[in-house]
């Protein structure tokens, strides 16, 4: 475990040279992400940070740029609204960010939810959290790599389930339309391989870009009732059991946008960023430099052996050349 004390020294390094100058938050309007967009303002640098999220958080984040801004008032925060949950809508929105900016340091990752409800679809016919976590986020990517590799240590942080992935993903059903193919723990469980298979693919096709599948561990976000109906049984178990031992076992609200923020800056993972002379984190492939990063809570690494083995040899090809096909029309 990387100490929260090595956390918070290796973040008071963040200045106007190591910070990642132009960020991009989609997922930023609560939980982690903003979290993160307050821990990164919080440190005084220079920074422009694109917040992206829906016309229904305006005024909630015309408020949160304010306090922002009275923070650090050399970080620029510009509201990019975009219904993400839509690729045609995430497409419109990395293409404002391409007319302003020529290059990218960070894209943070976070939009979604627990898929504890009834499957439902996007305009687009994509059940909505795979959309959130898994295409939107991989179109963000693709979108704004040029971007990225404008910059001298670009990152990219999906903040989902990073070392939690099984073997058996459905390559059969990717997008789990079958009937009664969708449940609980098999999209989770879908989401987290998908991402950590593309993301895994990306990094090794752009080493010079330093990728992370971060898992969150618990934090109270209210993350795992929103995808509930109100009143249903999964609300109340999510109302009377989870929220309790999620309270009771997440890191607070501060760490861990601090852990987020060392997740997204030090060079820990990769080598580029804010140097760091701890123990290197290790990537998928055991090596110590570019690849991808399975980041957990502690901040600590692993190439989860049991299941990324299999998932790279059986599931990488037939993930990507799907997700491609879902992509082409927004690309
Ligand atoms: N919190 C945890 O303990 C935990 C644990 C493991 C994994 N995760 C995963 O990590 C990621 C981040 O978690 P979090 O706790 O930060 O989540 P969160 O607080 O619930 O925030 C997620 C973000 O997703 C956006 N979002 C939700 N539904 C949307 C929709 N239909 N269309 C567009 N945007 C939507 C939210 O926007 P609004 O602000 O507009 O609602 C918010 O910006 C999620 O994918 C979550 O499933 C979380």
């Amino acid at each position: 475990m990387v100490s929260y004390k090595e956390i918070q020294a290796s973040n008071a390094l963040i200045n106007d040279a190591t910070a990642p100058r132009v960020a991009v938050f989609a997922g930023g309007t609560s939980g982690i992400g903003k979290l993160t967009i307050k821990a990164l303002v919080a440190t005084g640098a220079s920074v422009r940070i694109y917040l992206v999220g829906r016309k229904s958080a305006e005024e909630r984040m015309r408020i949160f740029i304010q306090e922002l801004h009275s923070i650090n008032p050399k970080a620029e925060v510009v509201w990019t609204e975009g219904e993400i949950a839509l690729l045609r809508e995430t497409k419109r929105v990395c293409d404002v960010i391409k007319s302003k900016e020529s290059r990218i340091d960070l894209l943070f990752l976070t939009a979604g939810y627990a898929p504890f409800g009834r499957r439902a679809e996007t305009a687009e016919g994509i059940e909505v959290t795979q959309s959130l976590e898994y295409y939107s986020r991989m179109l963000f990517v693709l979108h704004l790599l040029p971007l990225l590799r404008e910059a001298e240590a670009p990152r990219v942080v999906s903040v989902l389930g990073g070392g939690l992935e099984w073997a058996n993903v459905d390559l059969d059903d990717m997008d789990l339309k079958k009937p009664g193919n969708f449940g609980p723990m098999k999209a989770q469980t879908q989401y987290v391989a998908m991402n950590s298979m593309a993301l895994e693919k990306l990094a090794n096709d752009n080493p010079q870009v330093t990728f992370v599948h971060s898992w969150p561990g618990w934090v109270n976000t209210g993350n795992v009732r929103r995808g509930s109906e109100p009143n249903s049984v999964m609300a109340w178990f999510a109302w009377l059991f989870l929220e309790p031992l999620i309270a009771l076992f997440s890191f607070n609200d501060e760490e861990s946008g601090q852990r987020h923020l060392f997740q997204s800056t030090s060079a820990a993972f990769g080598g580029r960023g804010v140097p760091w002379k701890g123990k290197p984190g290790i990537n998928s492939l055991l090596e110590p430099l570019n690849g991808l990063f399975l980041v957990n809570y502690k901040c600590d690494c692993t190439p989860n052996a049991k299941a990324m083995p299999l998932l790279r040899k059986n599931a990488l090809g037939k993930i990507w050349d799907h997700t491609q096909e879902i992509l082409q029309p927004y690309l």
